[in-house]
């Protein structure tokens, strides 16, 4: 059942050029030129009438809300906010009929997440599912559903579900922008070629799984490390930390990278492991001068960079693990992939159970 694999996780961490492809199947048009999401009943005309949007999940999958947050924004030109789902409810939020609520969730049973849902509906707004699970309780509420084509998610911590809840998110903001006129044609159709590259692309970075494995071993020992990125490098920033403490138990906090010399460079010791994510150029002269403000306090650098830019980083950092090139939007969905193994063999070599890390469900039904 776990296909030659020792655990679940490192199955499903396999099984994400697949997800990617199923995801994508039948949502692109045959030309590449544009998306295609039957599925949807919201007309283009109630697209257009959206002003503001909400994404409103838990743990992981408001991580992959982060990027989406990322995404619509800049493909549509809407203000996104995202809430922790428990948070929601509590706060009054300003929940307008032209307010479209994105909720995502593999399970579609999460609780906070479903009353988000229901909250949302009752305030007038359209909400918008993001699922991996056909029939749940959240693809059967909400008004539209984007159904994940992950396949079943065995292990508690989450990897393919929220890497397909990142390409869902890709074909949403691009329909939704081509829908609106927000992007033009030849745009949108290379947006779409990059994300076909992207199943082959991840295949590459798994076969370099061993390079990840020592890296794992030696931040094993440690009792604390840090995550650090900017932009949409700081949401996988928050997914790689979570993925780290939920099954290996060493702490980690994801920082972003601008953020850390307002109190938190006092952690930073003589060996304190930084995972720093480097793939956004445009941020890359920034993220070098944070990352030297960590070296100069004695920590111990490993930098996800993009292929093609390992010289020019060499010096900056102790380590380095490439990704190959795409669009920097799209750049989640690969650079999530060597963190997602860190957090695999930090827990295999330190004797846990993988799979079913202490204290935690893989479906939380309690609020
Ligand atoms: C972490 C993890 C959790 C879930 C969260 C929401 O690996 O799996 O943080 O993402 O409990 O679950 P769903 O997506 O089922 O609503």
């Amino acid at each position: 059942e776990k296909g030659g694999f020792d655990h679940f996780m490192l199955k499903e961490i396999h099984e994400q050029p697949k997800a990617y492809r199923d995801t994508m199947l039948g949502r692109i048009s045959d030309d590449g030129r544009s998306v295609e999401l039957p599925e949807l009943k919201m007309t283009a005309e109630q697209l257009r009438g959206i002003s503001r949007v909400h994404i409103v999940a838990c743990g992981t999958a408001l991580h992959a809300g982060l990027v989406g947050k990322n995404v619509i924004e800049s493909l549509v030109r809407i203000p996104v906010e995202t809430d922790v789902a428990s948070e929601y409810r509590y706060r009054s939020p300003i929940i307008t009929p032209d307010t479209l609520v994105i909720v995502v969730s593999q399970s579609g049973e999460t609780a906070d997440t479903l009353a988000a849902l229901r909250e949302a509906q009752r305030c007038g707004a359209r909400v918008l599912a993001i699922t991996n699970v056909v029939g749940s309780s959240v693809a059967r509420e909400a008004d539209d559903v984007i159904i994940t084509l992950a396949g079943p998610e065995i292990a508690v911590a989450s990897t393919k579900a929220y890497s397909s809840q990142l390409i869902a998110f890709f074909l949403f903001g691009l329909y939704w922008a081509q829908q609106t006129g927000r992007q033009d044609e030849a745009s949108v159709a290379q947006i779409l070629a990059a994300m076909q590259s992207l199943p082959e692309q991840v295949e590459r970075i798994l076969a370099q799984g061993e390079v990840i494995k020592e890296v794992a071993e030696s931040i094993s020992h440690h009792s604390s490390l840090f995550f650090i990125g900017r932009g949409v490098d700081y949401a996988v920033a928050m997914e790689g930390s979570l993925k780290l403490k939920e099954i290996s138990y060493i702490h980690s906090e994801a920082y972003a990278a601008g953020e850390l010399k307002h109190g938190t460079l006092a952690l930073i010791e003589e060996g304190t492991p930084v995972i720093a994510l480097l793939t956004q150029e445009g941020l890359y002269e920034k993220m070098l001068s944070n990352i030297k403000e960590t070296k100069a306090r004695g920590a111990h650098v490993l930098g996800i960079v993009n292929e093609g830019q390992e010289e020019e980083v060499s010096k900056s950092v102790d380590r380095q693990f490439s990704i190959p090139r795409t669009l920097p939007l799209l750049t989640p969905a690969l650079s999530v992939i060597p963190l997602q193994l860190l957090s695999y063999y930090a827990s295999l070599a330190l004797g846990h159970d993988v799979d079913k890390p202490r204290n935690l469900a893989k479906s939380v039904t309690v609020e």
